[in-house]
């Protein structure tokens, strides 16, 4: 009977690999600069704050591009990932302006849009530009507020692609970093009242019990997303929990945050293997990211979870939905779940063997039989035979690096 699933998985491999083509075909800002070596440290820092895929997911953009020399004085002030993430961000105009339109601004001067100001991080108007057309051909942008300063010129144009994308290099950084700080270091989120009130109150219990919360709140400001499953499903999940130790538990609960903020968006653009706050050079605790345009996957070697919706975006904060408990193949064994005809049998036997033995009170395991148990615990006897010794190291080591966190 593996048919049906392993078909379900190519058809579903193709569909993501052909979404993932139309998606791309539109532009790509990290090909379109690398044919201009003078801006590869703009280039870079597009990608390492995915800023670049959320250009190229857009239509009608203006990028105002730093060269190096420019992007070394940002450098210089050493902001967080998170901060420059901001401050690049208010160069990237959802309009589109070629060299032209630049020059024919109605009323020499206008406000305009920016990513920052599109993704919400921005409080009030401060993620608008102005652009102002200056006497003698001169071109300026500056943030809103800019008392009459108006340093950051036009230099030239890079990239003219009407009116998908354009690119014109400016000779500095547009917004002092005052701007782009305010929301970074906004009012910090509290994450365990944020899911008290989103309804993943049995989730921020887990997180807080095994003390998975510190690590969760250590990332918060550097960017992080959470993937919190209902308290139905933790409820039906709870037999299985039950039965790993306290160090497996941490684990677990560690293994449903990624270090990193990932929008919706991001998730669909970035398909593929993402690690987990779990994750350490020894331990993989990754999970792969599938979408088939609408509905986004996670899948472990144990168990295939879909993103049923978001339930906070706040950047850098999000918190997904989750349908099931996320279960690492690091604890959980994958064989189980695999209907193999021969061997699960034996295993299956010898399992039964096991629990009639030692745990008279296995009875009691209270809700695992509730309708809503079946969908997150159909391979529910996968705990039985995780620990091996290797997987006991595993463990050790992510046990300890869970410590460092806190
Ligand atoms: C964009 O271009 C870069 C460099 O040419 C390439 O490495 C990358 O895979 C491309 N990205 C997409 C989404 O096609
Ligand atoms: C843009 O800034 C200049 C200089 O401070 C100001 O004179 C102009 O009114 C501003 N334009 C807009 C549309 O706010
Ligand atoms: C703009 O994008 C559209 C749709 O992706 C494409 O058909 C068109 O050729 C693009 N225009 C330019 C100038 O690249
Ligand atoms: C978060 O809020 C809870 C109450 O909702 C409080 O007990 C906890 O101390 C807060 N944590 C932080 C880090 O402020
Ligand atoms: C928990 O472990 C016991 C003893 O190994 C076993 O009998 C029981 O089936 C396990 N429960 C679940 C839900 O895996």
């Amino acid at each position: 009977m593996p048919t049906p699933s392993s078909t379900a998985a190519v058809l579903f491999l193709f569909l993501s690999l052909f979404s993932a083509t139309t998606i791309t075909s539109a532009h790509n800002i990290t090909h379109l600069l690398s044919t201009h070596p003078q801006f590869s440290t703009f280039n870079h820092y597009l990608t390492v704050t995915h800023l670049a895929a959320e250009i190229n997911r857009r239509q009608t953009i203006t990028v105002l591009a730093l060269d190096n020399a420019a992007m070394s004085s940002l450098l210089d002030r050493h902001l967080s990932v998170t901060t420059l993430r901001n401050v690049l961000s208010l160069h990237v105009l959802v309009d589109y302006f070629g060299t032209k339109k630049l020059h024919q601004i109605t009323g020499g001067s206008t406000l305009t849009s920016t990513m920052f100001q599109a993704t919400g991080a921005a409080p009030g108007t401060s993620g608008y530009l102005n652009i102002t057309d200056l006497k003698g051909g001169k071109v300026a942008f500056a943030p809103e507020e800019n008392d009459g300063k108006m340093d950051a010129v036009f230099v030239k144009s890079l990239v003219e692609m009407p009116y998908n994308i354009s690119v014109l290099q400016i000779s500095q950084v547009a917004v002092n970093s005052a701007e782009a700080e305010a929301p970074a270091s906004a009012p910090s989120l509290n994450l365990t009242s944020i899911l008290h009130k989103q309804g993943c109150t049995k989730f921020a219990d887990l997180l807080s019990a095994t003390g998975a919360e510190a690590t969760f709140e250590a990332n918060v400001d550097g960017g992080l997303t959470v993937f919190c499953p209902s308290d139905t499903v933790i409820t039906s999940f709870m037999p299985k929990y039950k039965n790993l130790t306290d160090s497996e538990k941490l684990s677990l609960m560690l293994y449903h945050g990624i270090p990193v903020f990932m929008s919706m968006q991001m998730l669909k653009d970035n398909n593929g293997v993402v690690n987990t706050l779990a994750t350490d050079g020894a331990s993989k605790f990754d999970i792969t990211v599938q979408d088939d345009g609408e509905i986004v996957k996670l899948k472990t070697k144990v168990v295939t979870a879909t993103i049923t919706g978001t339930l906070k975006e706040q950047d850098p904060l999000i918190v997904y939905k989750v349908d099931k408990v996320l279960q690492p193949g690091e604890l959980f064994d994958a064989d189980d779940v695999a209907p193999a005809p021969k061997g699960a049998k034996t295993k299956a036997k010898g399992k039964k063997k096991a629990a009639e033995a030692d745990s008279p009170d296995s009875a009691d395991a209270p809700e695992g039989d509730s309708d809503d148990a079946t969908a997150a615990d159909e391979d529910q006897n996968g705990v039985g035979k995780m620990l091996n010794g290797g997987s006991l190291a595993t463990l050790a080591l992510s046990l300890c690096i869970g410590l460092m966190f806190i």
